[in-house]
């Protein structure tokens, strides 16, 4: 494909044996520069890749040119004329795209030359990340990862013909605007023209998107910066983009119909991988008591296990406890784990102690004497009856040379615990297959949860989100057991995405509302615009959000969100590049009518 823009003729990575004889004229960036003698050699880099230039001696112009290219260093941006020659015999590099054919310079002209970079722009050398992102126009120029950012743009270009194909419209939502509860803290800007007010960024554009519906335009979408201030992770950016979707008149079934659609199209289109759709399915309560989590990695099985039963009349002490204060005793069982050594199994139990766990149970089933039943070697094990230890292995499935880990205690926070474990320790001793693309919904997650230091109860998804019909029933009777239409898309482990079918009925909502301890005052002040909007014949609707910077990351096979995003911020939320976030004048904070307060 001929550049765009007249300066050059064909881009450097594009060039092939059937250009050989070509008169062309090249332009980009020195990658590597090799002299022989007689004859300078240069990869000359572009965005469509790179090949190689020869300069070689000879009469007059020849040696004006070479002379140019002993001239040139790295990273200096040039103009070559010459034309295409397919390589001598034996010269190809089958690595490199344009391996086959090398370009004979007849002219090269500096356009702009660079300092030695920071780091080498060549290779895979890792430089310390701050560096990287100080001078991220530097590292955005190495391969790999300038291709994570076209990867992402790929993404978002099958993400709109998927959503325009199926009739939903793009719509631009306010980014100066007041509070959306998605449970993070608000990006705050304070106002000039209305001094001693703020505008907040949007965590989401949740409510904007309901009032869309409202509005009578059935279906929206929109790829969307949302803000959130809350602690960094690899996973988290403070600034980060969703796909986000809205629709009306809509089950949850449509809706999981249409993403599925999506994301099938997705990894076919960008990653040549056919996934197969329908995705499985499971409650939260299930993937709480199978995985410890409402994220799970079903990449590979291994779940965990209730042991309520096995040890409903255990003597073993920390067992005993755990179930008569009402809580669960979880087992996990390690295939071969048998092998592993007394630091490795102390290790796991540090492991544990650092998620605030008191501790963790471990044993190893062994072969049992002359070909009897196996035993389980643990420090627990003179505690427990042998017919616990067969209920044990069973409930399990553990046999000989395996290991199981136990933790007890109250039983949300145990299953996190070995839900952190089971995945750790099976990445640890190679039980996780990197080549899966395992997709799960997890569905009907409780619609609140109890919040012990507020001493309130908290909305698992948010204040918008459509209790199940059942639920709305026993509402205030029975908060903790309401169950959510909402659900969750996760991939190998990470949320990809949420959404539910929202409350469109006025009185729900303020029902839901008291339900969260936000009382009538409050909820007109905070939210007065949506109570009003719902009492204007509100249609049933629903939606979801995608993380794109998530997908993106998962498809790129990248470590961290900041790979796939150009100028990201570092986890303590600042950008090497520019500085930000920095002071700024005094003037200035007058203007909008704030004061610094002096140091702490
Ligand atoms: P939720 O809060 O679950 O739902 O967000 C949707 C998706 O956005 C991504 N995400 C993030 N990605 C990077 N950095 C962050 N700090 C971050 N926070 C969230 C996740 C998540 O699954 N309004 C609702 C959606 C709805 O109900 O339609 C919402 O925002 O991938």
């Amino acid at each position: 494909m001929k550049p765009f823009g007249s300066l050059r003729t064909h881009g450097a990575g594009t060039l092939r044996p059937s250009d050989d004889g070509t008169d062309v004229v090249l332009a980009g960036w020195v990658a590597r520069r090799r002299d022989h003698g007689g004859v300078a050699f240069l990869d000359l880099r572009d965005a469509s890749g790179s090949v190689q230039v020869v300069a070689d001696a000879g009469e007059g112009e020849a040696d004006e040119v070479l002379a140019a290219a002993h001239g040139v260093r790295s990273e200096w941006v040039v103009s070559v004329r010459g034309r295409v020659r397919t390589r001598p015999e034996g010269m190809a590099n089958p690595a490199l795209a344009t391996g086959e054919v090398e370009v004979a310079a007849s002219e090269l002209e500096v356009l702009s030359v660079a300092q030695t970079p920071p780091f080498p722009i060549e290779g895979r050398v890792e430089a310390d990340e701050h560096l990287r992102l100080a001078h991220r126009y530097l590292d955005l120029r190495r391969p790999g990862v300038g291709e994570a950012i076209r990867t992402r743009a790929r993404i978002t270009s099958v993400m709109r013909e998927v959503m325009e194909r199926n009739g939903f419209l793009d719509v631009e939502t306010p980014m100066l605007t007041r509070s959306t509860p998605e449970g993070a803290r608000d990006f705050l800007v304070p106002s000039r023209l209305q001094r001693g007010e703020f505008y907040a960024l949007p965590q989401s554009p949740q409510l904007f998107k309901q009032l869309l519906m409202v509005a009578g335009l059935e279906r929206y979408y929109q790829i969307v910066r949302c803000f959130r201030d809350e602690d960094l992770r690899a996973d988290r950016q403070p600034e980060f983009t969703q796909l986000d979707i809205e629709a009306s008149f809509i089950t949850a079934e449509d809706l999981y119909g249409l993403v599925e659609e999506l994301i099938v199209e997705l990894w076919s289109e960008v990653l040549d991988v056919e996934l197969s759709a329908p995705f499985a399915r499971m409650t939260y309560a299930e993937a709480m008591a199978r995985y410890g989590t409402d994220a799970p990695d079903c990449r590979f099985d291994l779940r965990l296990v209730d042991l309520g039963e096995v040890f409903r009349g255990t003597e073993v002490g920390i067992f005993r406890g755990a179930l008569d204060a009402g809580g669960s005793v979880v087992g996990w069982r390690l295939p071969g784990g048998g092998e592993l050594t007394r630091k490795q199994f102390d290790d796991w139990v540090e492991f544990a102690k650092r998620r605030g766990a008191k501790g963790l149970a471990w044993g190893v089933v062994e072969a049992g004497e002359g070909g009897g039943a196996p035993t389980l070697r643990s420090p627990l094990a003179k505690f427990m009856a042998d017919d616990e230890v067969t209920a044990l292995l069973a409930a399990t499935g553990a046999g000989v040379g395996d290991a199981l880990f136990f933790g007890a205690g109250p039983t949300r926070s145990t299953q996190q615990l070995m839900g952190a474990l089971r995945v750790a320790a099976a990445k640890a001793h190679g039980f996780v297959p990197e080549d899966r693309w395992a997709f799960t919904w997890v569905l009907e997650a409780p619609l609140v949860e109890w919040n012990d230091d507020e001493g309130r109860w908290d909305p698992v998804h948010h204040p918008f989100t459509s209790p199940t019909e059942d639920s709305l029933a026993t509402l205030e009777q029975a908060p903790g057991a309401a169950l959510a239409q909402a659900y969750d898309l996760v991939l190998n482990g990470t949320e990809l995405g949420g959404g539910s079918i929202r409350i469109h009925r006025r009185d729900v909502q303020e029902r839901v509302f008291a339900l969260l301890g936000i009382g009538e005052a409050e909820a007109r002040e905070k939210f007065g615009f949506l109570l009003d909007g719902l009492s204007y014949g509100a249609p049933p609707h629903g939606g979801i959000a995608f993380g794109l910077d998530r997908i993106a990351m998962l498809m790129a096979g990248a470590g961290s969100l900041r790979d796939v995003i150009a100028f990201p911020k570092t986890q303590s939320g600042q950008d090497p590049l520019t500085g930000a976030p920095a002071a700024v004048d005094d003037a200035q904070l007058r203007e909008v009518g704030l004061r610094r307060l002096p140091p702490s």
